[in-house]
């Protein structure tokens, strides 16, 4: 057996949820390692459609456990809803089947009404963040001032935590930004009363996975996001706040390099991105109206409509040396159908230099002026097909394009949100 780690190659909303649930049918354990309900992960089976935020993607498979790590930021009452939101789809979760790691740190009120604030005094300049206080949530961990998941569960210790930081939260609330202040009490019957709801979950996540890999069990790491939001290798500042290549699923997990085995890089057939930042490949014009129309590119967390353009595959080679991937998983190829030409962007021009991938300053990235590859389209449905040569053979010529230009094959190829609507070419379980 062995371990996988599933990351977004681009801008987040790659297609991750669907992949990770399909391939949770191969794993025994899957495990979220970073970010937080800024996730939207989108499952749809049998016709039915959930949206994950916090839960890992494999939950709808009854007999798989599922693991929050430490890398994870928890907001305590988004997990209950969902945990609810999951009972009414049919899917009871019991304790042996989730586990949350007592090491996580909590989203408190004060992180999401922060990053609110924050967001709406830069105007123009704003990140356009979830406003779901992850950032807020990631500083104070960092700062060594955050509130874990334990924390939760032992009243004299939340109340010594709380004790030691709202001081300064409420003095940069009502001072700075002009809001309410929050009230410690009230702060600790609330999240004491998550503590008790989400006791009976909390566990050991590192020796939970650390056992299984040792009992050769099949572990499936999920990423969150994608590569160009990662805090350090990202187009920073307009990144999230946690590391979201495959090297952070040891960190996030508590498992050491040694045990990953294969990584899958998730990327649309096409570029899209929610929130500001830059984006050399995007379309301002009727084709990116079709490529967000048709392929339903609405925020699955915010509903924010999403950005579109074409493929940059500057971007998906900069995730390859990244994420030191093995294998493509390609998705929304359907989306691309009734275009009369397809464009991928196979380097940039800027400064009057030719570049193949994101340069570190934001500025530069802006100047970037992709250099295309153009190929024709075609008109037929490609949700129905399951097998490789079964696509029309324009589209078989834009997949093996991408896959010569990467150099990377690929183990997936999706054609619609179902989990049935997928072409499996290599099991990433077998690599
Ligand atoms: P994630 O954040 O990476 O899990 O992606 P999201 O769930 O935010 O966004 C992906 C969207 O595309 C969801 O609405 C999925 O149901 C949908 N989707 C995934 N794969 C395909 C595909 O191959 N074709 C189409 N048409 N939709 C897809
Ligand atoms: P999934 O897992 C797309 C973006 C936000 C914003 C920036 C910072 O569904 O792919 P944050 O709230 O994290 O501080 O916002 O990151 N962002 C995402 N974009 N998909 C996501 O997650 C995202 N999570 C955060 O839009 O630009
Ligand atoms: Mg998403």
């Amino acid at each position: 057996m062995a371990t996988v780690v599933v990351i977004g190659t681009q801008w987040g909303d790659e297609g991750k949820g669907k992949v990770v649930d399909l391939l949770t049918a191969r794993a025994d354990y899957v495990a979220r390692f970073q970010g937080g309900n800024n996730a939207g992960h989108t499952l749809v089976v049998a016709g039915k459609k959930i949206i994950l935020h916090l839960t890992p993607s494999g939950i709808l498979h009854p007999d798989k456990v599922c693991l929050i790590g430490n890398g994870v930021v928890v907001d305590p009452k988004v997990l209950l809803e969902e945990l609810d939101r999951l009972q009414a789809f049919g899917v009871a979760v019991a304790p042996e089947r989730l586990v949350i790691s007592a090491y996580a740190h909590v989203i408190m009120p004060y992180h999401r009404l922060l990053d609110l604030a924050r967001e709406a005094r830069k105007g123009h300049s704003k990140i356009g963040t979830t406003g779901r206080g992850i950032g807020p949530c990631y500083e104070d961990k960092v700062a060594r001032t955050g509130v874990r998941i334990h924390h939760l569960l032992d009243e004299a210790s939340l109340r010594r935590r709380l004790e030691a930081v709202l001081d300064e939260k409420n003095f940069l609330l009502t001072h700075y930004y002009r809001q309410e202040p929050v009230d410690l009490e009230a702060v600790l019957d609330e999240y004491l009363g998550y503590g008790r709801l989400l006791a009976p979950f909390v566990g050991d996540v590192s020796t939970c996975l650390n056992r299984a890999i040792a009992e050769n069990r099949a572990v499936l790491f999920e990423g969150a996001q994608g590569t160009h939001l990662d805090v350090d290798h990202g187009t920073y500042p307009f990144v999230t706040s946690s590391n979201t290549v495959a090297g952070n699923a040891c960190c996030g997990s508590g498992i050491g390099p040694t045990k990953i085995d294969h990584v899958v890089g998730i990327m649309k057939a096409y570029t899209t991105r929610v929130g500001g930042g830059p984006f050399p490949t995007e379309l301002f014009d009727t084709t990116g109206e079709h490529i967000r129309t048709c392929g339903g590119e609405f925020g699955s967390t915010t509903g924010r409509p999403r950005r579109c353009g074409w493929l940059d595959l500057c971007v998906v080679k900069d995730a390859v040396r990244l994420n030191g991937l093995g294998s493509l998983a390609l998705t929304k190829l359907d989306v691309l159908t009734g275009l009369p030409v397809v464009r991928i962007a196979v380097g940039y021009r800027c400064d009057g230099a030719v570049l193949d991938g994101l340069p570190a300053e934001m500025e530069r990235i802006e100047r970037c002026e992709p250099i295309y590859e153009e190929f024709p389209g075609w008109e037929e449905d490609l949700r129905s097909v399951r097998r490789f040569d079964d696509l029309p053979a324009a589209a078989r010529r834009y997949v093996e394009a991408i896959r010569d230009h990467v150099g990377l094959p690929f183990s997936i190829i999706s054609v619609g949100p179902g989990r049935e609507e997928t072409i499996v070419v290599k099991d990433p379980f077998a690599s």
